[in-house]
């Protein structure tokens, strides 16, 4: 089983929905999880509603969202992977500095205690100012991976970078095999 991570990158949602279908279409079964800034935040982009039906529909399971649900994803509940799709600066911060006090945070410790891969796909506009710091600390740990990520508007936003989700699958094959998908940058 595959753990499928959403935190509040409320533009990229829909992005990281057609990622999840893609990957419960080749076959895995996959339990969603969702901070709790999705599991209650409505944008302009999509209600917290819309998002949760939309996982519950796609995996057939209801999506985690606190912190005593996410506990069990390392000792008892074991996952092959879990993606955090999309990943905001402020959990990756969290990730780097240790820090767990989300659902997300909380499934990624626990998962990480059985040494199997954490895959990140980020999307941040502070990816290259406060936050680049945080990738380069997570480059270094044992077993995370980022999906390629690119400078996604260098003019408007010269300091976010955002994955390209449509590497994902890719990404979750070279994680499994305990592998970086490169180029990193692209
Ligand atoms: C409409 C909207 C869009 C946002 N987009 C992003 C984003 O793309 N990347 C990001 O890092 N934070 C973004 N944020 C900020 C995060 O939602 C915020 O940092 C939140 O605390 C993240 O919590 P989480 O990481 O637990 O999901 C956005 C916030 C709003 C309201």
């Amino acid at each position: 089983m595959i753990g499928f991570a959403l935190c509040g990158s409320f533009c990229t949602v829909k992005s990281a929905l057609e990622q999840l279908k893609l990957i419960v279409n080749s076959g895995y079964s996959v339990q969603p999880i969702v901070s709790e800034t999705v599991y209650k935040t409505d944008t302009r982009f999509q209600s917290a509603e819309y998002t949760f039906n939309a996982l519950q529909a796609l995996t057939g399971r209801d999506p985690i969202h606190t912190i005593t649900q996410a506990e069990p994803l390392g000792p008892e509940i074991s996952l092959d992977a879990l993606v955090i799709c999309p990943c905001t600066g402020n959990t990756l911060a969290k990730l780097a500095g240790g820090i767990t006090d989300t659902a997300v945070t909380m499934a990624a410790k626990a998962h990480l205690r059985s040494d199997r891969p954490l895959l990140i796909a980020l999307a941040s506009n502070d990816a290259m100012s406060a936050n680049l710091r945080n990738i380069a600390t997570l480059l270094m740990r044992k077993n995370v991976y980022f999906v390629p990520m690119r400078q996604d508007d260098p003019e408007k936003k010269p300091h976010s970078l955002v994955a390209d989700f449509s590497l994902l699958p890719d990404a979750l094959q070279a994680a499994l095999n305990g592998k970086q998908l490169r180029k990193l940058f692209i």
